[in-house]
């Protein structure tokens, strides 16, 4: 047990010295390399400030190790093996990729060590494949894209060609997005999976979907991806013909002006966009910027949130994986997203969805919010977490 350590000298004299908590070892495991880089940053300056900002309430110290997953399951899984068996961190956080989180699933619910995602969408680990040491702080894929479905069809457009990278994620982002615009009346008149993070050029997949008879194209890219996707589909002069829509990632404020122009009017999906009115979000978005220069993206919020749902599960008495991992689902919290809740039955958080568009404002590229959808909590899959207890 880690617990409060007396210190020596205290006991000796018999004066009763304060109580001292013990350091908490956090792994960090994000991508610092590959097309998903600027995430993992992103994620981890979000990380640091949330421990910043609340850690010295908690009256325990945190010591950060960081990992570099690369957004490849096999490296992913090497380096939480160590971080579990060697450092023997007390809780993990961070994972991007949903392929990373999905080979890690069984690796984190059979070593009883508490995971707090900080992005990765993948439905299963909040569903079919949930375990209570699995705790979402970011958004599913399909929370994030279903209401899209059904907004973009009451936009009057009823034919629409998707594409995204071929992996978890973005099947599962464009499925959700499809099955909710089908059951609105709408048809998918073409379909593409890129290979994932070594597609160059996407010119043969814009031709297609250029003649496929769609009236507006969805995608899901992130990170260096999105970016190159997002410039080619303007300079293929598509952009007027074929209204660009997505999973909001695709002009993440994080890298939306190294898209420049190419971006704006393309109208996306997220859990949560900087120019949110609500005051912890002022807070939040100041304090960010003076850090790093820059506004918050959803990363940043996701790496922030993580941090402090673990102090808020020290601060209710946890200091071991098996008490963190209990404390960790029932945290809740007024953050720069409004109020967290945790879905009790799989351990995901429920939020509204912002639909925004990309314009240009007086200091560059920002996010117009043209609806706020409800939020509503995914399906579970079979997974009833409110039954089982770490
Ligand atoms: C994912 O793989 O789950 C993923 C990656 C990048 C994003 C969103 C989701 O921006």
């Amino acid at each position: 047990m880690k617990h409060i350590v007396m210190a020596a000298a205290g006991l000796a004299t018999g004066f009763a010295l304060p109580a001292v908590a013990e350091d908490i070892k956090v792994g960090l495991m994000l991508p610092y390399s590959g097309t998903y880089a600027s995430l993992g940053n992103e994620i981890e300056a979000g990380f640091r400030l949330g421990l910043e900002t609340y850690g010295g309430a908690s009256g325990a110290t945190f010591e950060v190790l960081t990992e570099d997953t690369e957004a490849k399951p096999p490296v992913a899984l090497g380096k939480a093996k160590k971080l579990i068996l060697q450092d023997k961190v007390d809780v993990l956080s961070g994972i991007v990729s949903s392929g990373v989180l999905g080979a890690m699933r069984d690796l984190i619910d059979g070593s009883k060590v508490p995971l707090i995602v900080a992005n990765a969408g993948n439905d299963e680990a909040t569903g079919e494949a949930c375990s209570p040491w699995i705790t979402r702080l970011s958004f599913s894929n399909a929370q994030v894209n279903r209401p899209m479905g059904t907004w973009l069809h009451d936009q009057g457009v009823k034919k629409v060609y998707t594409l995204a990278p071929d992996y978890a994620a973005g099947h599962q982002m464009i499925d959700a997005f499809a099955a909710s615009f089908t059951e609105a009346g709408g048809e998918i008149v073409g379909q593409q999976y890129t290979p994932f993070g070594k597609t160059q050029d996407f010119g043969p997949y814009l031709a297609k979907a250029q003649s496929s008879g769609a009236e507006a194209v969805y995608v899901f890219y992130a990170g260096g991806e999105a970016i190159s996707f997002v410039k080619q589909y303007d300079s293929f002069g598509l952009k007027a013909d074929l209204p660009l829509y997505g999973a909001g990632f695709l002009t993440s404020p994080l890298y939306v002006n190294a898209e420049g122009p190419a971006a704006e009017g393309v109208t996306a999906a997220l859990h949560y966009v900087p120019t949110i009115e609500n005051e912890a979000n002022a807070a939040f978005t100041s304090a960010f910027k003076a850090k790093t220069g820059h506004l918050p993206s959803e990363f940043a919020v996701q790496g922030y949130d993580s941090a402090r749902a673990l102090v808020e599960a020290v601060k209710s008495g946890a200091s071991d994986r098996a008490s963190l991992g209990a404390a960790l689902r029932k945290v809740s919290f007024e953050g720069p997203r409004g109020m967290l809740s945790i879905d009790p039955a799989t351990n995901n958080l429920v939020q509204p969805i912002y639909v925004y568009q990309t314009v240009a404002g007086p200091d560059g590229l920002t996010q117009n919010v043209l609806a706020e959808l409800p939020a509503s909590a995914d399906p579970a899959n079979g997974c009833d977490l409110a039954q089982v207890s770490n």
